[in-house]
């Protein structure tokens, strides 16, 4: 692996990951390919932009032509797909971005993959890796084992359909063309960079202002945990030893209700409250500041339309086959990650006023 092409590496997950692989792989060129749209954020690449080892395009993958000379002009050996349509709930208010996204624009990335490789002549030393989701599988029972990686699909959001088509499409692709892909199905991320329309960001920013912590329906609904850290470093693990046509779990083995997540949350920022001062006098309107507790602000809003119960992901696999072990303890990763939130006030300020979406790249 010598040239690497991110999709979505403006995003969450996708900008994490290049800040691990340009301090993991100092030989790597990356080139990042992503259409900023709401989710795609210039400033979570602030600190590399300068690295002459990256390079920032904005653009489609959907944009063939693009594509293909990117491919071409950077001697891509390797692509790392993050970018999609992630969020479920728009997914449930417009799905027609998420088929366009993460459907046509996987196609199309793997039809520019096949035939730019195909010509190189040396097919198999390319590598195809898809970012999938743990939701493709649908929802656990109480007492259902996690997902492993032949559990059958079973979506039940737009978002969970349109990234198991993906997923097939990636399949297809390895048994019809040879093309070398690996495919990962990682659980529920958080950690620095996440857009606050997810539930972490989204109750710890509202502790911050004061604001309702909105629960859907009675919060039992349990996710996997896993910073965000852990997932690069899987996907990493899967680049340099996984091998074509597989597909690997990567979870945290970490099953929590949503509501006691949120618990944990309050209970994390109202320590760190107490601990300092300063931070009552920079946030007045949160509880702790008014003498308060930040977990009187949940909140129980009207459940999500087809909310899934349960998932939790069986990562034996990659721990048997890749030595895979996530190394972040939740509480502590969440400790962490809220201090990010804290440190970088700037970053979830132009989120919020939207002057994020005025940057040039
Ligand atoms: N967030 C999670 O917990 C989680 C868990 C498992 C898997 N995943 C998968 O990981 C990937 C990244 O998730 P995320 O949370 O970072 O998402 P995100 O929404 O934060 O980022 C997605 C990025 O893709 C870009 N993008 C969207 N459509 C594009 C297009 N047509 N062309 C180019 N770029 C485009 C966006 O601008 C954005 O930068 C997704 O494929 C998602 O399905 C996410």
């Amino acid at each position: 692996m010598n040239n690497l092409l991110i999709t979505g590496g403006a995003g969450f997950i996708g900008a994490n990951f290049v800040h691990t692989m340009l301090s993991t792989h100092q030989e790597l060129n990356l080139v990042v390919l992503d259409a900023l749209t709401y989710a795609g954020n210039l400033n979570n690449l602030t600190s590399v932009r300068e690295n002459p080892r990256l390079q920032f395009v904005h653009g489609d993958i959907c944009d063939q032509i693009l594509v293909e000379r990117l491919l071409e002009e950077n001697a891509i050996d390797t692509i790392v797909h993050f970018a999609a349509e992630s969020h479920v709930d728009r997914s449930i208010s417009g799905p027609d971005a998420f088929i366009q996204a993460n459907i046509v624009g996987t196609h199309r990335l793997l039809q520019v993959a096949r035939s730019v490789w195909e010509k190189s002549g040396k097919l198999e030393e390319k590598r195809f890796h898809h970012v999938s989701t743990d939701e493709v599988y649908g929802s656990l029972g109480p007492k259902d084992r996690p997902f492993t990686e032949t559990t059958p699909y079973a979506p039940n959001s737009p978002y969970a359909a349109s990234k198991a088509a993906s997923d097939h499409l990636v399949r297809a692709c390895f048994h019809t063309y040879g093309l070398p892909v690996t495919t990962s199905n990682c659980s529920n991320n958080y950690g620095p960079y996440q857009f606050p329309e997810k539930l972490l960001p989204l109750c710890l920013l509202n502790i911050l202002t004061g604001e309702p912590l909105p629960i859907y329906g009675d919060g039992q609904q349990i996710r996997d945990w896993l910073h965000v850290d852990d997932h690069s470093r899987g996907i990493a693990l899967i680049l340099d030893q996984g091998n074509p046509g597989e597909t690997y779990n990567i979870g945290g083995n970490n099953e929590w209700a949503n509501i006691d997540t949120v618990k944990l949350l309050c209970e994390i920022v109202d320590t760190l409250f107490k601990q300092d001062g300063v931070l009552s006098e920079k946030y007045p309107e949160s509880p702790v500041s008014k003498g308060g507790l930040s977990g009187n602000l949940i909140t129980f809003v009207t459940d999500r339309l087809g909310h899934d119960v349960r998932y939790a992901i069986n990562a034996g696999k990659i721990t048997r086959e890749l030595g895979y072990r996530p190394e972040h303890e939740f509480r502590d990763g969440l400790i962490k990650t809220v201090g990010w939130y804290l440190e970088n006030e700037s970053w979830w300020h132009a989120v919020r006023d939207g002057s994020y979406r005025n940057l040039t790249e």
